[in-house]
C-alpha cells in the first residue's frame, strides 16, 4: 500500500517518497532501494504486435512510461522500427513479395515496407498495423509523453547508423535537454556501436546489452551508463558489482534486465537490486514488483 501510494505520488511529482524525505526521481536509483522501472519490450508486445505504434499505445494504456524498440535501416536509407533483420516473421511479406526471399529489411525500400501488414500475425484485430518509421515512432512516444530505450539492432549491417539516428533524433526534437536528460537511452549488443554513439553525442545515455565480466566493467563504463543483461545471467553479486562502477556520466552504472514476463522472475530480479525490468507484459511485472 505504501509503495503504491509512493508510486502514485512519484508519477505526479517526478519524485519518490523515502521515509519522510522526498527525493528527486534521479536519486531513486542511487539509493538502491527504489522500485525497478518497468520497460515495455518492443512495446507491450504480449498484447499488441511488437514494435508497432499500437504496442506503444498499449504500454501507455497500462501506465508504462518506458518503451523499448529496435531500429534498422531500409534499402533507401529510412530508419524503421523492427526486431528481426528479416521481415517474414512479423509481416505478410511472403505473400506480398513472394520472390524476394530471404526478405532482409535492408533489401526493401521504405515504400515497399509500408505496404506490409505488421499486425495480422498477432491477431485479426491488429490487421493494418504497419512497420513504423523511426520518425513516426518518436512522434508517438512523444505524443504519449513516454520515454524510450532505443536499441540499435545489428549495427554492423548498417554503417553510419549511429550518426543517422542522431540526425533523426534532432529532427524530431529528441536531442533537446528535457529528452536527453531523462527520456532517452540508446543501447546495443554492439560495444563498438555504443562507443561510437557516446563519442558522437556524449550527453546521451547509452547501454550495453550483455553480461561483461566484472573485470571488464570499467572499460565499458568509459562509454556506457547501463549494463543490460539477460535475467538468466545475473545474480545479486553481479548487480552489486555493476553498481560499484561509475559509468560514462560519473554516476553508478545501472542494470536493466530482460526479458522478464512472469511475477516470480520479476520479484527475483527486483531482489537483486536491478534498476529496470524489460518485459513483454508490463502489467504483470508492475504488479509483481509492487507486491
Ligand atoms: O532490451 C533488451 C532486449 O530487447 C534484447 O534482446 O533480441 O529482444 O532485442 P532482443
Ligand atoms: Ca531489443
Amino acid at each position: 500500500m505504501y509503495v503504491r501510494a509512493a508510486a502514485a505520488l512519484a508519477s505526479v511529482t517526478g519524485s519518490v517518497v523515502i521515509g519522510v524525505l522526498v527525493l528527486p526521481a534521479a536519486a531513486e536509483a542511487a539509493t538502491g532501494h527504489g522500485r525497478p522501472v518497468v520497460i515495455a519490450h518492443r512495446g507491450a508486445s504480449a498484447y499488441a504486435p511488437e514494435n508497432t505504434l499500437e504496442a506503444i499505445d498499449e504500454a501507455d494504456d497500462l501506465d508504462t512510461t518506458w518503451v523499448e524498440n529496435d531500429v534498422q535501416r531500409t534499402k533507401d536509407g529510412v530508419l524503421v522500427v523492427i526486431h528481426d533483420t528479416t521481415l517474414n516473421r512479423t509481416t505478410d511479406v511472403e505473400q506480398v513479395f513472394p520472390d524476394r526471399a530471404p526478405w532482409n529489411v535492408r533489401d526493401f525500400t521504405a515504400a515497399e515496407i509500408e505496404r506490409l501488414d505488421a499486425g495480422s500475425w498477432k491477431g485479426a484485430e491488429f490487421a493494418g498495423e504497419r512497420v513504423p518509421t523511426l520518425h513516426e515512432y518518436l512522434r508517438r512516444v512523444d505524443h504519449n509523453r513516454q520515454k524510450l530505450l532505443m536499441e540499435i539492432k545489428s549495427p554492423e549491417l548498417y554503417p553510419g547508423i549511429e550518426a543517422q539516428i542522431l540526425r533523426q533524433l534532432r529532427a524530431d526534437g529528441w536531442l533537446r535537454y528535457d529528452h536527453v536528460r531523462d527520456r532517452l537511452v540508446v543501447q546495443s549488443f554492439s560495444a563498438d556501436s555504443m562507443r561510437t554513439m557516446h563519442a558522437l553525442r556524449p550527453a546521451i545515455k547509452t547501454g550495453f546489452l550483455g553480461t561483461p565480466a566484472v573485470a571488464d566493467l570499467p572499460a565499458y563504463a568509459q562509454f556506457v551508463d547501463q549494463i543490460n543483461p539477460s535475467n538468466t545471467t545475473i545474480d545479486a553479486d553481479y548487480v552489486r558489482a555493476v553498481h560499484a562502477v561509475k559509468g560514462a556520466h560519473k554516476k553508478r552504472l545501472e542494470v536493466n534486465t530482460w526479458t522478464v514476463n512472469d511475477a516470480a522472475t520479476a520479484q527475483r530480479v527486483a531482489a537483486f537490486g536491478v534498476d529496470g525490468i524489460i518485459t513483454n507484459a508490463p502489467d504483470v511485472v508492475s504488479d509483481a514488483v509492487d507486491d
